[in-house]
């Protein structure tokens, strides 16, 4: 299946620039013991896989994407850690490797969600624990609300549909792991707040995350006739609009899920 976001430097930047407004957020309590191995896959351009070393000194990563060209991309950016092509639906190493595992932003992707799942299980060690993030653009809403900016919004999950993914899997992740035979699985719903009193936050998530988004998909959304080429640039500047709005707000909710292999 085609990727909804692609492969350009746009999109890594998009990707970068994302990572740093959610680092406290979505890393908050993701710590691993001295000396554990963990997997993040996919690492995309290793927009995390600068935080997860950081906040982890003395862990070992291995990272690996679908994408080889992300992967050079990302040990440009994080010299001296293994790097690798791998898919998730074909992984490159042998059962029980891995103490952890860390899948950020790629189940909404996939048209297999719990066969990727199934095959992370395989590759951790049995106790083993994986920390899987999604988002939910459904959970989305906003002030001030303009028809356009709705429609507009809508072309994503629309978008990602018709590519086979799902981006309302966030409010799935309980049942999405339990059924891929991970046991005492837990979400924590992490809310996204913005308002004027909060401008980086403006900045790094609505500008840079939800209207970055949305520029990259819009050769696709007019190619596909999703939505009338006006009303989506419109929509879209009307999101960008809320940042400097005095009375602006936005909210989103990603899904953090902590699941276990049973021992
Ligand atoms: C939104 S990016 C997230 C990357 C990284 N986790 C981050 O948060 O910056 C999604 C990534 O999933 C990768 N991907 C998509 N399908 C994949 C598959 N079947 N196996 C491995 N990686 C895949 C894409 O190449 C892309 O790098």
């Amino acid at each position: 299946m085609d990727y909804v976001h692609g492969y350009s430097d746009y999109e890594a930047g998009r990707l970068r620039n994302s990572a740093r407004a959610l680092r406290d957020l979505l890393h908050a309590d993701v710590r691993y013991a001295e000396g554990a191995c963990v997997l993040e896959a996919p690492c995309g351009v290793g927009a995390q896989t600068e935080f997860l070393v950081a906040n982890n000194p003395g862990t070992r990563f291995v990272c690996a994407d679908i994408s080889a060209a992300s992967v050079r991309v990302a040990m440009g950016q994080n010299p001296g850690l293994p790097f690798l092509a791998g898919d998730l639906y074909a992984l490159p190493f042998p059962g029980a490797t891995f103490d952890h595992v860390f899948a950020c932003f790629v189940l909404e992707h996939l048209d297999r969600p719990g066969r990727a799942l199934e095959n992370l299980l395989g590759v951790l060690k049995p106790g083993g624990t994986i920390t899987s993030i999604e988002g939910d653009h459904g959970s989305c809403f906003f002030y001030p609300e303009t028809p356009e900016a709705l429609a507009a919004w809508a072309c994503l999950p629309k978008l990602q549909a018709l590519l086979g993914g799902d981006s309302l899997i966030g409010r799935r992740m309980y049942s999405v792991l339990a059924r891929a035979g991970f046991e005492d699985v837990r979400i924590d719903p992490i809310r996204i707040y913005c308002d004027p009193s909060l401008p980086h936050m403006m900045n790094g998530f609505v500008e840079d995350t939800i209207v970055g988004m949305l520029r990259g998909i819009e050769p696709e959304v007019i190619a596909r006739g999703l939505l009338d080429a006006a009303v989506f640039r419109k929509g879209v500047e009307d999101i960008l609009a809320i940042k400097t709005h005095p009375d602006g707000a936005f909210c989103y909710t990603f899904f953090r899920a902590v699941g276990r292999k049973p021992a």
